[in-house]
């Protein structure tokens, strides 16, 4: 007889245990088996433009058009942004006597030959023509954040609620790729953002159902409901992102009021503080912490570099606010480095993580990537002076006394092999980002409590895990024969669970895996990680290894 936790992971239950011999399962300090190893690619952030930091309310198609263009002719659409997303103001709140949106025609007319206009799916068109992908803005309540308007007069009711099915499907129906929903309504009717977001995820669902068109979702309740306990896989959800923090910068439009506004570096720093919740970021599910304001007035060089890299080393979405029509070459080179871009979209999706720090305002964060051995490292100097910082290899989970190799990806330059840790030099409110590529630290590995795997309706749990790091790495073997991802919830130490994606794997004989980052804050081998499968078929979890 055995000791397993029931489907919610909460209380435990007596079920019989029968033994099984066939599988070469790891026992705990064991190496893990050769083909556990393959990783399972997970969706990456979304790269894009949005329209809202440097034209407020001011959006039509001209802007966007011009936005488009200028994204492709500048070399960042190779680079990979590919989204142009229209914020707020593109719609004034009116709707036909069925309830479907009206929109201005003089703002969104026909752009071809054989167009109506008013109808969006035109600027979408024009955008897909390009061969990039087009985002579109509502709000989860009545009203929307036009209630609160930066430029021009107040807007009523340009919010979803009470038509989520009929405007997710009519943004489906548009062509639009990604929508973002905003809380200013929601959060002015006290509503639960857990409970609409889900259901906006489901109208989504169905949207994406009847027109077979995928709608990449985008959360925007800044962070208020801890979004990161809730939001990955809200309602269904394949992929999702959910902002962090208010808004870095309010819009800074040329030639109009407020255009004198400055972006700020504290703001930048602040809402990258905010946006860290690395439980929550897995297998396609990431924190936002705000469309980037690098290039946009307020901001040196450096300091554009240094947003940069924080939002790469967090696996952020890539999303840049500046007017793409007049970048210098200096912000373009910062938003098109492909060493820096790669370290954000990398297929093993973690945050980056503090590893180190010393005293106040030296830090060391460090990001696990999909290369064995390899850490993207961002040594950030938040002090008034110049400093040495280090990091030692032992800190990145990498082996300790070993050669690894160091390069700067912004000077773009191989630094040399060197033994044990690395030093460098960061200026004040600078940082300095590097690839390190050294050994692997060793894994533990565990398999299932019951010696089983999980299978529909049923948990599977580890019960007796120790970690070397509080936050640690774990890795998740499984196998998924479906075509689609299947989806289970996982409680650590009791606490809130959160829900992992498990991509296809090819057959139930394949194995692969993906990463989490999970808080493993008990002593010796006293973390118990439990897996629920939410629906159907269930999956099938091998082992973990735990860093
Ligand atoms: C909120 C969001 C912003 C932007 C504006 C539009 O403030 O956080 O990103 O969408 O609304 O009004």
């Amino acid at each position: 007889m055995q000791m397993v936790q029931d489907s919610k992971c909460a209380r435990l239950k007596l079920v019989f245990f029968v033994a099984f011999a066939v599988t070469i399962l790891a026992l705990p300090g064991a190496p893990s088996p050769a083909n556990a190893q393959r990783q399972i690619a997970v969706p990456p952030p979304p790269m894009g433009w949005a329209s809202w930091n440097s034209f407020s309310n001011t959006v039509d198609a001209k802007v966007i058009m011009n936005q488009a263009r200028a994204m492709v002719a500048n070399g960042m659409a190779k680079a990979g942004y590919q989204y142009i997303n229209i914020d707020e103001g593109w719609w004034l709140g009116q709707r036909d006597a069925q309830g479907n949106i009206v929109v201005d025609a003089k703002a969104w007319p026909a752009l071809a030959p054989g167009e109506q206009a008013g109808d969006m799916a035109n600027i979408v068109r024009y955008i897909h023509s390009l061969g990039l992908k087009a985002g579109i803005y509502t709000d989860a309540g009545m009203d929307g954040c036009s209630l609160f308007p930066d430029l021009g007069p107040v807007y009523q009711h340009v919010g979803s609620e009470g038509h989520y099915e009929q405007d997710f499907l009519q943004f489906a129906m548009w062509g639009f790729d990604y929508v973002k929903v905003d809380w200013c309504g929601g959060d002015k009717e006290k509503l639960d953002p857990a409970v609409q977001y889900a259901e906006i995820a489901r109208a989504i669902g169905k949207a994406e159902a009847v027109t077979g068109h995928r709608l990449y979702f985008s959360i925007c309740e800044w962070g208020n409901n801890s979004p990161w306990t809730w939001a990955p896989n809200v309602g269904g959800a394949t992929a999702d992102i959910w902002r962090t923090s208010g808004d870095i910068v309010v819009p800074i439009v040329p030639h109009e009021k407020h255009s004198g506004r400055l972006a700020s570096f504290t703001g930048v720093l602040s809402n990258y503080d905010q946006g860290i919740h690395p439980e929550a970021e897995h297998t396609g599910f990431y924190n936002d912490p705000d469309m980037m304001v690098v290039g946009m007035p307020g901001l040196t060089d450096a300091q554009n570099r240094v947003h940069m890299s924080l939002w790469a080393i967090s696996a952020a979405p890539l999303l840049v606010g500046a007017d793409l029509t007049s970048l210098s070459d200096d912000t373009l080179a910062t938003l098109t480095n492909p060493e820096v871009i790669a370290v954000d979209q990398d297929s093993l999706g973690l945050q980056g993580l503090k590893v180190a720090s010393y005293g106040d305002g030296l830090e060391v964060w460090s990001k696990a990537l999909s290369t064995p051995g390899d850490r993207a490292v961002l040594l950030l100097n938040r002090t008034g002076d110049p400093a040495a910082i280090t990091i030692h290899w032992s800190d990145l989970g990498l082996a300790g006394v070993s050669s690894a190799s160091v390069r700067n990806l912004w000077i773009r330059k191989d630094l040399g092999s060197f033994d044990s840790s690395y030093s460098a030099t960061v200026q004040s409110n600078d940082a300095v980002m590097l690839v390190i590529h050294g050994s692997e630290g060793k894994l533990k590995s565990y398999s299932p409590d019951a010696g089983d795997r999980v299978h529909k309706d049923e948990d599977v749990s580890f019960n007796k895990v120790s970690s070397r790091v509080r936050l640690a790495r774990v890795r998740i073997s499984y196998t998924n024969a479906d075509n689609a991802p299947r989806f289970a919830e996982l409680r650590v130490n009791g606490r809130t669970a959160t829900r992992i994606a498990f991509y296809p794997t090819g057959s139930e004989n394949t194995v692969g895996a993906v990463w989490i980052e999970a808080l493993l804050d008990r002593e010796g081998a006293g973390n118990v990680l439990c897996f629920s499968s939410i629906s159907g078929p269930g999956l099938n979890i091998e082992s973990i290894d735990v860093e």
